[in-house]
């Protein structure tokens, strides 16, 4: 049975314009797939702990305090996840021209090295490998062209950290101008609901 791994990472509860989608886009993924299993980690309103120097060896060394082990123990229930999944829903809002940093602390539990990735003489190669992901990118401006396109951090970002463990297969949903009132805020989520019928 197929497995969908759903990231939220907005902080705006109800009011997320990228949780309105994720949440279209999984029931059009379930849909396609009846029976599928969905896996939900709400990163905006229970992110996981920022990374300290109580923690990091958790994910980066050997573990051995209780906060060390409580750390291996999250980076090894969100790698089996993402293990689990054959498709990743990614809500991800800019914030600061990039990504919330629930997001980014996700990230930081996820990229091991021998576990999300390995390090070899030519280059360090991805292990998550035969998966798709959709990443749904909402932003108050317009990023996709003009003259603030070379101000988004979060796409490419993002494209880098994904691949970076191997997932390459990748959809890009814009929901764009969010800040430019209600009517530009509808009109972002019409046509990004339209491309994620399209991509389901
Ligand atoms: C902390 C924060 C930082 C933001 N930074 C940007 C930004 O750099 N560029 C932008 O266009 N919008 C920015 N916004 C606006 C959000 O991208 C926009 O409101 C989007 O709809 C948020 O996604 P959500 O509705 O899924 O929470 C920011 C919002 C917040 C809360």
């Amino acid at each position: 049975m197929p497995t969908i791994l759903v990231l939220n990472s907005s902080v705006s509860g109800d009011a997320s314009v990228s949780k309105i989608l994720i949440d279209e886009a999984v029931r059009n993924l379930s849909r396609a797939n009846p029976g599928a299993t969905v896996i939900q980690r709400d990163l905006g309103a229970n992110p996981v702990p920022h990374l300290t120097g109580a923690n990091v060896a958790g994910v980066r060394g050997e573990p051995k305090s209780d906060e060390e082990r409580a750390a291996r123990a999250l980076s090894d229930e969100l790698i089996a996840e993402l293990r689990a999944a054959d498709t990743i829903v990614i809500g991800a809002p800019m914030y600061n021209f990039s990504i919330p940093t629930g997001l980014r602390s996700w990230f930081d539990y996820v990229l091991r090295a021998g576990e999300t990735f390995s390090y070899s003489e030519a280059r360090p190669q991805g292990l998550i490998t035969g998966k798709r992901v959709i990443v749904v990118e909402s932003r108050g401006g317009l990023y996709s062209e003009g003259p603030a396109n070379v101000m988004d951090f979060q796409e490419p970002y993002l494209r880098t950290l994904l691949g970076f463990i191997g997932l390459t297969d990748i959809t890009f949903i814009h929901a764009e101008k969010i800040g430019f009132g209600p009517e530009a805020r509808e009109a972002a989520l019409a046509s990004a609901k339209q491309a994620l019928a399209t991509a389901a």
